[in-house]
């Protein structure tokens, strides 16, 4: 369960400050696949960093299950990050000097564990995301997409409560889209792990169980995305 309340997050710039996230105040279920929509600039990436333990915020407090962030120390909080909470970006963030494997198995070797005992449920997650064949390969041989797999495949590879993803098909095309947003979809598990995708794309949002629609730092809306309309919008891209 992530929770964020009367969150405000304020950056100061020169003499301004910009007033990024204004009492934000939500909560995601474990197993729930929330989207949270928005134009560019109202906020949504910060919100993403506040529930990635990425950043804190300037008031207001977050949870992750159940717990305060604020009262963790910075170890904690790391620990947190790297076996609790997959990160999915709009570009991929791959390592351009490591095959796929290498990519997929690098937050397990972070923590400790050696080269083969990573490597080897990075293939097993790469076959999950369909990239069996493509395990040995680099970055700049690969599609948006599949680099976009085996990033989700990186995220997944530490079993993690929440995968939190910021724009995931941001630079992908609408076909490739699509199939990314089906495997999110395929991702929640039922009173375990919870999927976050913040996205300025109405139809990308309509794949999540809810959508939370934020303007200017604050929760403007917030609506169930009936099962009909997912339907009708996974057939278009069929
Ligand atoms: N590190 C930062 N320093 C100053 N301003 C920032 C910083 N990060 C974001 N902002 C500002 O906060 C607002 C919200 O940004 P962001 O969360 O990135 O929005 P979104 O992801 O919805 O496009 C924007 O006005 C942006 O310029
Ligand atoms: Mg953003």
């Amino acid at each position: 369960m992530l929770q964020l309340r009367d969150v405000t997050k304020h950056y100061p710039q020169g003499r301004r400050i910009v007033r990024a996230l204004n009492g934000v105040s939500l909560r995601i279920e474990a197993g729930e696949f929330v989207s949270i929509m928005g134009p560019s600039g109202s906020g949504k990436s910060t919100l993403m960093h506040l529930l990635g333990a990425l950043d804190t915020p300037t008031s207001g407090e977050v949870f992750f299950q159940g717990k305060a962030l604020h009262r963790l120390s910075d170890k904690e909080l790391a620990l947190l990050r790297r076996s609790q909470i997959g990160f999915v970006f709009q570009f991929f963030n791959l390592l351009p000097t490591l095959t796929a494997a290498e990519n997929v198995a690098l937050p397990l070797m972070l923590a400790g564990h050696g080269r083969c005992k990573a490597l080897a449920p990075a293939l097993i997650g790469l076959d999950r995301v369909g990239l069996a064949d493509r395990a040995s390969h680099f970055p700049d041989e690969m599609s948006g997409g599949e680099m976009q797999r085996v990033a989700i495949a990186r995220a997944l590879v530490v079993n993690p409560e929440a995968v939190l993803c910021d724009e995931p098909t941001g630079n992908l095309d609408s076909h490739t889209s699509a199939e990314i947003l089906k495997l999110l979809r395929s991702l929640p598990e039922p009173g375990k792990r919870s999927v976050v995708m913040v996205t300025h794309d109405a139809e990308a949002a309509n794949y999540g169980d809810r959508v939370i629609h934020i303007r200017d730092g604050l929760v403007e809306a917030e609506e169930a995305v009936a099962d009909e309309r997912r339907h009708v919008i996974r057939l278009s891209h069929a």
